[in-house]
Parts: C-alpha cells; sequence; structure tokens
C-alpha cells in the first residue's frame, strides 16, 4: 500500500481558525491524508492565517519564507495559505515568484483534497469564494484526545465594524444545527471532555430556524451536567436579557463573559460602528451583574483609533475603571485596507498609540491584581488541565470564571474537578493548594437539580 500524505498544519489568530483547522484536518483525514508535527516529514504545508491586524501576517509572511527553504530541499512539497489572508491577500500570495502552491478561504476547505492533487500534478490553485450557507455542519473536527474542546457553532459576521476585515474575509453570518451542535457536545462527552466553548466571531447573533443562542446554550448545558460551556465572542448589542438568564440558571455554563468594549468613548465608537454608546455599554454591564452577581467580564480594547484624542483615550481609561474588567485584550489599531477606518485615515503617531496602549495595560493590570488578590483565602473550583509550563511539580486550570490557577500536582488528575484554595496571586496567575475533589467531581446530586 502507499505511504498516506502527511499534512502539517500551522494555525494563526482566533480560537476560528483553531476550530477551522481541525474542520480542514477531518476533510484531509477523509480523503486519504495523515497528519504530521514534523516539517521535514511533510508533503503539504498549510499555515491557517488571521488579517486581523498587520503583525499577523508579517508572521506569515515570515514563516511563509521558511517554508520557502524547505520547499528547496523537498521540491515536491506543496505549500498552502487557508483562512483569512488567503481571502484579503490572495493577488499578492498568487504572484508568479512566490512559492505558494494554494491560496484557500475559510469557505472553501471541502474542496482541499482536489485542489492539493491538481497541485501535485503543477496547478496552483486559488478558492477564495465566499459562501452563504456553507458551514460544515456535517463535518465532525478531528480533534486529539484532551479536556477542552472549540465547537465552531455560526460563522461569518454582519457587525461591519468600520476597523475591522472579518465581514470582508469570513463573510456574511449563518449557524450550524442546533442538532447536530448537541450532537457532537454528546460525542465529545462520551470521547471524556469535560470543557466546550461555543465559537462564533459574534456569537450570540446564532440563530437556528426558532432557536436563538440561549436555545442552544440550554440545549448543549443539559447534555452533560458534569462539562462546563463557555462562549465567545459575544457583540453587547445581541446580549439578550434570556441569554442572561440561561447563563444564571444553568450550573455548568461559566459565569465568564468576553464583551468587547474597543473604546469608551462615544465619538469613536460611532466611527467604529459598535452601535451602542458608553452609557449604554455600562447599563448592559449594570444589568450583567445584577443577573448574575459572579460574574466575571473581560474585553477588547483598540488604542489609536483614527482621530482618538487625549480626552478619547482617557475616556477609554475610565470606561476600563469604571467597569472593572477582570482581563482585558488590547491592540494598536491597525489600518485594515477597504474597511471604512482605512479611509479615515491612519493619524494617531505610532509612539502615540504606543504610550496609550502601555497606559491602558499598566491600569488593567493594576485591576486584574486587585481583583486576584482578593481571591487569597478563598476556595474555588478549577478544572485540571495539564502540568504548568513553569514547573513540572505544579498542575494549572481554570476556574469558573477564567482565571488560571496554579497548584501543587498532589494525587489529582488531568480532566478532574478540584477544590483549590488561594494563597497568593499576581495579574495573571492565582497560586494555591488542592483541598481535594469538588462536589461536581464527587457527582452531587445537588448541582444536578436544575437539569
Ligand atoms: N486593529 C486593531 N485591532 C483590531 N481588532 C479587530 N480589527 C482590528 C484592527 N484593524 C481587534 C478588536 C477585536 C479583536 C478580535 O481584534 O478589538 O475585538
Ligand atoms: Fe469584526 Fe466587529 Fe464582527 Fe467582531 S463584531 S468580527 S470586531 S466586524
Amino acid at each position: 500500500m502507499a505511504k498516506k500524505r502527511q499534512v502539517y498544519i500551522e494555525t494563526y489568530g482566533c480560537q476560528m481558525n483553531l476550530a477551522d483547522t481541525e474542520v480542514v484536518l477531518s476533510i484531509l483525514a477523509g480523503a486519504g491524508y495523515g497528519q504530521t508535527t514534523s516539517l521535514r516529514s511533510a508533503d503539504v504545508v498549510f499555515v491557517n492565517t488571521c488579517a486581523v491586524r498587520e503583525n499577523a501576517e508579517q508572521r506569515v509572511y515570515g514563516r511563509l519564507g521558511d517554508f520557502r527553504r524547505y520547499k528547496k530541499e523537498n521540491p515536491g512539497m506543496i505549500v498552502g495559505v487557508l483562512g483569512c489572508m488567503a481571502e484579503r491577500l490572495r493577488k499578492d500570495l498568487m504572484q508568479s515568484e512566490s512559492h505558494v502552491d494554494l491560496v484557500v478561504g475559510p469557505d472553501e476547505y471541502r474542496r482541499l483534497p482536489e485542489l492539493i492533487e491538481g497541485a501535485i500534478n503543477g496547478e496552483r490553485g486559488i478558492a477564495v469564494k465566499l459562501s452563504r450557507v456553507e458551514n460544515y455542519d456535517d463535518i465532525l473536527p478531528l480533534r486529539t484526545e484532551g479536556i477542552s474542546a472549540w465547537i465552531s457553532v455560526m460563522r461569518g459576521c454582519d457587525k461591519f465594524c468600520t476597523f475591522c476585515v472579518v465581514p470582508f474575509t469570513r463573510g456574511r453570518e449563518r449557524s450550524r444545527s442546533m442538532e447536530s451542535i448537541v450532537r457532537e457536545v454528546e460525542h465529545l462527552g462520551a470521547r471524556g471532555f469535560k470543557e466546550v466553548s461555543l465559537l462564533g466571531q459574534n456569537v450570540n447573533s446564532y440563530l437556528d430556524g426558532q432557536h436563538d443562542f440561549s436555545d442552544l446554550m440550554a440545549a448543549v448545558a443539559h447534555v452533560d451536567r458534569s462539562m462546563r460551556v463557555r462562549f465567545t465572542t459575544s457583540h453587547p448589542q445581541d446580549m439578550s436579557d434570556k441569554l442572561l438568564r440561561t447563563i444564571a440558571e444553568q450550573e455548568n455554563i461559566c459565569n465568564y463573559i468576553h464583551l468587547p468594549v474597543q473604546s469608551g468613548s462615544d465619538r469613536i465608537l460611532d466611527l467604529m460602528n459598535r452601535t451602542y454608546t458608553r452609557g449604554q455599554y455600562l447599563s448592559l454591564v449594570h444589568k450583567i451583574r445584577t443577573m448574575i452577581p459572579e460574574i466575571s467580564l473581560s474585553t477588547d480594547i483598540i488604542a489609536g483609533f483614527p482621530t482618538e484624542t487625549a480626552d478619547d483615550h482617557h475616556r477609554t481609561l475610565d470606561v476600563i475603571r469604571e467597569v472593572g474588567f477582570d482581563g482585558a485584550f488590547t491592540f494598536k489599531y491597525s489600518p485594515r485596507e477597504n474597511t471604512k477606518a482605512w479611509h479615515m485615515g491612519d493619524d494617531v503617531a505610532e509612539e502615540l498609540k504606543t504610550e496609550r496602549l502601555n497606559e491602558i495595560i499598566d491600569l488593567q493590570r493594576e485591576i486584574s491584581l486587585q481583583k486576584n488578590e482578593a481571591m487569597i483565602n478563598t476556595a474555588c473550583e478549577v478544572l485540571v488541565e495539564g502540568e504548568s509550563t513553569k514547573s513540572a511539580n505544579d498542575y494549572c486550570g481554570r476556574t469558573d470564571s477564567n482565571k488560571m490557577v496554579v497548584f501543587p500536582k498532589g494525587v489529582c488528575e488531568i480532566g478532574q474537578y478540584l477544590n483549590v484554595r488561594i494563597d497568593r496571586a499576581n495579574s495573571a496567575t492565582l497560586f494555591g493548594i488542592s483541598l481535594g475533589a469538588s462536589a461536581r467531581e464527587i457527582g452531587d446530586p445537588k448541582l444536578a437539580a436544575n437539569a
């Protein structure tokens, strides 16, 4: 029998891309390909790319430079660019002196086996059509064993924030069927997975006929009460009361919402087309905290959007203080061709963007530290995820509220729920001691009471 062709794939960018890579691997496994983690032994090399900011693209270009060297040693090797950069930079990637053989956008992965065959026969291939319906609903992603799985439940984005390429690189919103998502979760539960994260660029606008995102969350939460359910990313506009009630009611839906605010200035929010004001965002946070008092909130913030003044920037710092986020992902504005903001210019000087970004990071670090220190001497439930990256004597895992906890290994195992007493904290991590299996691990019937 001929040796299986081997695929090597590197993934950049958001969690949607990680989930897409598993779809790609499943499609290729179905066509007889094996997966390798060694570039040298690969017949096909893919990069699944992100186009959301310039620096993400630069990293991929750097990596493509490395692949050029491997291809010199192994001229039969097929190199392909998948994902958002394939949509945005198709011409550039396919120019004649490029060594890229395939450029395939996020809605064309079913065609990969056919395109690879073509490339082996010397035809460079490009497939970048966006679809209104493709959601890979029938494809079971190829996942390695583990305890935590990403499940893409909707694709695309219709929000058109003026800074963002996603609506152009991933196309219109479309949702998978609730039925197939629930089946996938059942399958993961049977394989021993303990946590699922439902993913979408705009996950809370999920809609499958009569079922909205809260219906989906409730259905997923019922599959297995010992499984944690997370979700990301939510847009403030689609954060319904019904969804908040579902999060509050379902014990195994984590008390954590990632809710990008982007800016604290109404003028900038309007220019960004975020569809809410600072006041509306703050009222939403107030409502969330009233309905789910133990909720943990994180956010995304952009520093240096076009025309941003010192006053706008201070409003962003104020909103960070006022909300007191548990964490924030912070970015310097990066102009993206063809977006509306691209035409607004990029008038905040690079040094000023850096300065503002650093102020935001410093402030958030201070707040995160305070919040983490407040947990010292309390016990929290942790799902053991694996060995700590810093010490082979320690395990790490996350709390329901998505905080990382490091503790000595003791007798516990990966995939168990433990109660951990927190003894020490920095702005990113909590440190503690295991108090033994939690009620969920023991199978306390009270935890299943709202099933
Ligand atoms: N520049 C900087 N940050 C951006 N993001 C999206 N587009 C840009 C851009 N052009 C950030 C937003 C979004 C997160 C995923 O990436 O904060 O929420
Ligand atoms: Fe981009 Fe805005 Fe859609 Fe998020 S909601 S993917 S920032 S357009």
